[in-house]
């Protein structure tokens, strides 16, 4: 909790220290605008920017006046180079299948697929949503929407039809474009009906643009569908202008979860946005031309929107992209793509991690991994046994670790090494200083600094040019989360919603979050979302969701449910419960246990008590118990938990 002291921190020190990434991490944030200024100059402008930074009711609007085109960044200038037959993306799909697309290749099909869109009544400003699997034409249609000025959300594709019919109506999306289906461990997955389902609770939904993937057959409406390939085979254009566009226009809104049951919709800028990603993967990777990156992550989470997409295209990079699960056909299947595409430097999670590290070693053992320089991890901590793995068994004791820390509503990596301005002594669990221009603290309730070696909330004290414009349609919900939780604390904080303390010598150590926020196999999942789907079931009177720490997904959703008069506690209808979260939100949401209890644990103001029933599934000490309005409730959870976990009930 806050306030505790932290107990001895592992130490690898391996690297020598250096003066060079404080003195730039100092200069950045001494004198931001400059900094940011010259960092912005990396991109194409079609015209300039008057001012490097407004800020003024919590908002950033960076480059103002600055003009530009992401889609243009991201091919067209490369086309005008040597880069023209440079790979951009080498993908592979799960069965084994390949393609290579030049840059050349990618700057004639994202024009092709504009012209379609534009085609469809999609212009500036229209939005379009996306239920893709990580195919290439999910890039492309990210860049053929940018190319338009059209902002597009793209909703993971592992979500069900009420995420992805939230998600569209939200955005009044005019147009969604998706594939029949993806290759998910040997099996086809099935999307287009997904999407079917979902248009039809979304009236703005004019059209459907399908990629065809995996032809198990789909139905296809005359009025409504569209197959992608037919669409592209009768463009118009050859060559869609790239609309300028304000630097502060909006990208993309990606939804995410928080707080409430409401998802987030992160809106994302375009100039501010693209100088942040670029800069950051330079620095965290020290990209240079002749690497090969792969990203491993999934397109509809923000690291593949940054990091797969528009920050590796604008710098010219050749990417990996893969369609399947990392084990499939065989343990050693992404090792295997590492030595055969000779990766330089490799990006994944945790969870991933975790579940190829218990295959064992001689699964990487048995492929070369000589080609990786420098290797990465996201979306959670990493557990120091695992960084050591990582770091001895894949990098060979010669590749350093950017353990990367950020948020989708950060863009781009805050807190992490920086091998690309100079390297930092690692160590193991740790993502060790803010990037240039980033300017955390540890705080208290009060929004007061704690020591060091105290664990407390992480804030940022600064704008930077990655960070989200707002929430979608809800500037109220952007003020009241990320800027208004300490009132009386001067000068402007972003609550990030996460723990964090900083050691003795000022490394960050990120300890999880510290609101009703889960992080599952490193998707994040609000409890109180999945508190109201629960509800939403006629059985349930009540229901109490917490994570529950798991050795491979970190941790996974368990839930306390009080029925309604007339149901029975019954497994079948534990079964049930699962069966519709999976249906409302998607198997990522899937809880690993039910609980039937008769009343949940809540404070004398009737606030549920989570982090008591959190205790309790991790089988921890309760810790302070005095606000309790009945004891009962929580000898019956701590009764319930027990006899499932011996299996009794
Ligand atoms: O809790 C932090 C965790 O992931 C959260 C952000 O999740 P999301 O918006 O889905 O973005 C994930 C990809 C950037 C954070 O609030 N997190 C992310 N990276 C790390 C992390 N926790 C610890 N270490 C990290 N490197």
């Amino acid at each position: 909790m806050i306030g505790e002291g932290l107990a001895a921190l592992p130490v690898d020190e391996k690297f020598e220290p250096n003066e060079k990434l404080k003195e730039t991490w100092k200069f950045s944030v001494d004198n931001p605008e400059a900094f940011w200024a010259e960092q912005a100059k990396q991109l194409d402008w079609f015209k300039s920017w008057d001012g490097v930074l407004e800020w003024e009711n919590k908002k950033a609007r960076w480059f103002n006046g600055g003009k530009l085109n992401a889609s243009h960044n991201c091919v067209d200038r490369h086309v005008a180079t040597w880069r023209k037959n440079k790979v951009a993306y080498i993908w592979e799909g799960e069965p084994g299948d390949k393609r290579v697309i030049t840059y050349a290749e990618l700057y004639r099909e994202v024009n092709k697929f504009a012209s379609v869109l534009k085609d469809l009544g999609v212009k500036k400003g229209t939005f379009v949503a996306m239920y893709m699997p990580m195919i290439p034409e999910l890039p492309i249609a990210m860049l053929a929407c940018a190319r338009l000025g059209a902002p597009f959300t793209q909703v993971y594709s592992g979500f069900s039809v009420g995420a992805l019919a939230e998600r569209t109506r939200h955005t009044e999306a005019e147009v969604i474009v998706t594939a029949d289906g993806v290759f998910r461990r040997g099996k086809v997955i099935d999307l287009k009906g997904v999407v079917d389902k979902a248009a039809d609770q979304c009236p703005s939904v004019r059209k459907v643009v399908t990629v065809e993937r995996t032809k198990h057959g789909v139905e296809m409406n005359p009025e409504k569908d569209i197959w992608y390939h037919d669409a592209i085979a009768g463009a118009k254009e050859r060559y869609v202008a790239p609309m300028p566009v304000d630097a502060s226009h909006i990208l993309y809104v990606l939804y995410t979860s928080g707080t409430t049951a409401k998802p987030k919709g992160v809106q994302v800028c375009t100039g501010g946005y693209l100088t942040y990603t670029c800069s950051t993967l330079r620095w965290a990777f020290d990209v240079k031309e002749e690497d090969v990156w792969w990203c491993f992550a999934d397109i509809g989470w923000v690291t593949g929107h940054s990091y797969i997409v528009f920050a590796p295209l604008a710098l010219g990079l050749t990417n990996i992209m893969y369609e399947g699960a990392p084990d499939h056909p065989d343990p050693g299947r992404t090792w295997r793509m590492i030595e055969e595409n000779e990766i330089t430097k490799f990006y994944t999670s945790p969870t991933l991690l975790r579940l190829l590290m218990k295959y064992g070693d001689d699964i990487p053992a048995k492929s070369d991994l000589s080609s990786l320089e420098v290797l990465g991890t996201v979306g959670e901590p990493i557990n120091p046994e695992v960084w050591r793995w990582y770091y001895k068994v894949i990098g060979k004791e010669r590749c350093p670790i950017s353990d990367t820390w950020w948020q989708t509503e950060t863009g781009g990596f805050m807190i992490s090494p920086a091998p690309g301005i100079q390297l930092a002594p690692l160590k193991a669990g740790s993502a060790t200083f803010p990037m240039p221009g980033i300017d955390p603290v540890v705080v208290n309730e009060n929004g007061d600094p704690v020591p060091m070696g105290v664990k407390g909330y992480l804030i940022i004290r600064k704008p930077w040019p990655g960070m989200l414009m707002t929430l979608y349609k809800d500037d109220e919900r952007y003020l009241d989360y990320y800027w208004n939780r300490y009132p009386k604390a001067a000068g402007d904080r972003f609550y990030t919603g996460d723990y964090a303390v900083q050691d003795k010598d000022g490394y960050y150590w990120l300890l999880g979050r510290s609101d009703d926020v889960l992080k599952v196999a490193g998707h994040r999942i609000g409890t109180i979302e999945l508190e109201d789907v629960l509800v939403s079931h006629p059985s349930v009177a009540e229901a109490s969701v917490v994570g529950k720490a798991d050795p491979i997904k970190m941790e996974v959703p368990v839930c306390c449910v009080v029925l309604k008069m007339g149901y029975e506690p019954l497994p079948e209808l534990a079964e049930e419960l699962k069966l519709h979260v999976r249906k409302v939100i998607g198997p990522v949401a899937t809880p690993a246990a039910i609980h039937f209890v008769g009343n949940v644990p809540k404070t004398r103001s009737g606030k549920i008590m989570r982090r008591v029933i959190k205790a309790i599934v991790d089988g921890q000490e309760l810790g302070d118990t005095t606000t309790l309005e009945d004891q009962a409730a929580v000898e019956e959870v701590k009764r319930v938990v027990e006899a499932s976990r011996a299996g009794s009930i």
